[in-house]
């Protein structure tokens, strides 16, 4: 009995809830901004049904996107499009007058359309083009088991556009349905809820219940499998990699409860990964319920599993409390590092913890070395205005966000922190939030409460960074430095003193190396340690890039950067290998490696290695 009403008063509960969300959703007033063309304070989408079929042969993917809209008697409706075919128009139903307006190199065109006062439905006929940036459609050889093409997207920041006509803003949350045709020997997974194996007809029913920013909306397609870790977390990856994924990402239930512990419940069910081939431009994407992986990070001992607990952190910050515009980039990712320092250290410890803290607060000093000419760009809240949402994506809104988050946590006690950003997530979820709505929220809750001061202002709106930041200090890192050091006055190593180094330790000492170092020394750590052939995507990679700076050519080195750069198209990877071939005057030999590897590059790569080598294609 008691039971019974226990269960009837939290339903009526949930149910008020509900509608005081929805309330709040109709009285949401959104910001201008300058990333997207949807004009969404006078119609704005609410439900996106994605019916649409994926044709390998001609690489294009057609269909219909239909939307429920929430109109304030507007007489037009705009959605953005980017290289899109546009066929057909309907307004509730019936014919539609539609205009394609002018092209904007970044933004694409935006596509306005006649409704009336009470329209409430909208559908788009469309074609995706060859010129489609957010899709790499990938041949057989570029795939694992290299049996069957594959097909991915990548909707951050504004590429959702060119795969969907849609109003791309964060600040614009949809559900969405979707059926997908794909050739019967393939599987569909999108960020929604997921089948567990293939069908038989090819076709794929999507459902995604909680509301979601454009780009979260993802689609992958290949000869795929899924292996469960948990019953509500697992991987899909292609046959010859499924086993060793599923082994690598064991502790991913772990870190889900972590990450619960933390900051509350996991709101969207299911958390999985998919490996997807070595050519996806990022690490890591955190597309809702179904995380975007590189293979790169799949070392055999889960040492770069740290991106896994990066994407799943997303899932509060980021796709639960968005970013209102691109500009506040920070509130995603600084918030998101922070998280995911957190839930290593649960998982693994403080010095885990603190060598991760240290590796990003050495991407920040060089970040801010290479911008000490653009000090604007140094600013937590930027100022995209014009731009490419893209160029924010540096270490600023991480690591500088990241330092930021830790600095204040120490200043006021993590206690007290923890409780703050609980709360947070929790009246903040499944809304977009801002800096200044940022900044006032904690101001009010945590600061004033507390009666503590803080300049918080000089660490968002400053370049730079401030003089209380937070000291990271890790005995580990202390002694490779020293052990480094050693080497480099003494010609000899010790290798028996290196023999529990976990992988990070070896990033550490290799990207510490002193401008001096010779030829002959960078041959001996080569010869003991064997760099250049190592199974650690983070280590080739850092060592790469000084084989090319110091000019080194041992051990058939060269032979494996082009392999490299040909094969894994990750753009932090690829770029800071390219950037010691442009530093070192070696451009030409950059253009050559380049022209082989572009063609398995997604956009998003090869637009940044073009422009970082003066590439014209
Ligand atoms: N959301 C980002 C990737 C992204 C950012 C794509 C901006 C497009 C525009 C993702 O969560 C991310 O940060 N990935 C990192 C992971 C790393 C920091 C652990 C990556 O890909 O390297
Ligand atoms: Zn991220």
């Amino acid at each position: 009995m008691k039971k019974t009403l226990i269960i009837a008063l939290s339903t009526l509960f949930i149910v008020s809830n509900c509608a005081e969300k929805k309330e709040e959703q109709k009285m949401q007033t959104y910001v201008n901004e300058p990333h997207s063309c949807a004009k969404p304070n006078e119609a704005v989408i609410t439900h996106l049904n994605l019916d649409i079929d994926v044709d390998f042969d001609k690489k294009i993917i057609s269909g219909t996107a239909t939307y429920d809209i929430r109109n304030n008697n507007a007489t037009e409706i705009v959605l953005d499009t980017k290289h899109l075919n546009i066929i057909n128009v309907q307004a509730d139903g019936k014919g539609a007058p539609f205009k394609l307006g002018e092209i904007d190199e970044q933004l694409g065109r935006p596509l306005t359309i006649t409704i009336n006062e009470g329209t409430q439905k909208i559908s788009v006929l469309y074609k995706t083009t060859d010129k489609t940036e957010a899709l790499q459609w990938l041949s057989a050889q570029q795939t694992a088991d290299k049996t069957h093409p594959f097909l991915f997207t990548q909707g951050q920041a504004i590429l959702t556009r060119t795969w969907i006509p849609i109003q791309d803003s964060p600040q614009i949350r949809v559900t969405y349905n979707a059926t997908v045709k794909v050739p019967k020997d393939l599987m569909a997974v999108m960020s929604a809820e997921n089948p567990k194996a293939k069908t038989a007809d090819g076709v794929y029913n999507f459902k995604m219940q909680q509301p979601i920013s454009a780009y979260l909306i993802a689609l992958a397609v290949g000869d795929i499998e899924y292996k469960a870790i948990s019953d509500r977390t697992g991987v899909y990856a292609e046959k010859s990699l499924i086993n060793k994924a599923h082994t690598e990402f064991s502790d991913m239930e772990k870190m889900v409860v972590a990450a619960e512990n933390l900051y509350g419940a996991y709101d969207w069910d299911q958390f999985d990964v998919i490996v997807l081939p070595p050519s996806f431009p990022f690490g890591g994407m955190e597309n809702p319920r179904l995380t975007f992986a590189t293979p790169t990070i799949i070392a055999g001992d889960k040492s770069l599993t740290t991106l896994i607990a990066h994407e799943l952190a997303h899932s509060w910050s980021g796709n639960l409390v968005t970013n209102a515009t691109w500009d506040d980039f920070w509130l995603n990712e600084g918030f998101t590092v922070y998280f995911e320092i957190r839930i290593m250290e649960a998982l693994y410890g403080k010095e885990r913890a603190n060598m991760l803290a240290l590796i990003g607060r050495q991407d920040l000093d060089d970040v801010l070395k290479t911008l000490k000419d653009s000090p604007n760009d140094t600013k937590l809240k930027l100022d995209l205005d014009g731009r490419n949402p893209d160029d924010g994506m540096n270490s600023i809104a991480y690591d500088k966000g990241y330092l930021f988050l830790r600095t204040l946590e120490e200043t006021v006690g993590r206690k007290r922190f923890d409780v703050f950003l609980k709360a947070y997530f929790k009246e903040h979820a499944f809304s977009t939030t801002n800096t200044e709505d940022f900044v006032a929220y904690l101001n009010k809750n945590l600061l004033e409460k507390h009666n503590i001061s803080f300049n918080t202002k000089e660490w968002i709106y400053s370049p730079g960074i401030p003089t209380n930041q937070s000291i990271i200090q890790s005995d580990a890192f202390e002694n490779v430095e020293n052990t480094l050091k050693a080497f480099i006055n003494t010609n000899t190593i010790d290798a028996q003193s290196t023999n529990d180094w976990t992988p990070h330790e070896w990033v550490h000492f290799v990207r510490n190396f002193p401008e001096t170092i010779t030829v002959e020394q960078m041959e001996t750590l080569d010869n003991t340690f064997n760099f250049t052939n190592s199974t650690n995507s983070y280590i080739t990679m850092v060592w790469y890039e000084q084989a090319v700076t110091h000019n080194y050519h041992g051990q058939d080195v060269d032979a494996k950067i082009a392999e490299f750069l040909t094969t894994v198209g990750r753009r932090w990877y690829v770029t800071t290998i390219f950037k010691a071939y442009k530093k070192s005057d070696r451009v030409e030999e950059a253009l050559e490696i380049y022209k082989k590897a572009r063609p398995n590059y997604h956009s998003v790569t090869a637009n940044t290695i073009d422009e970082l080598l003066g590439y014209k294609s």
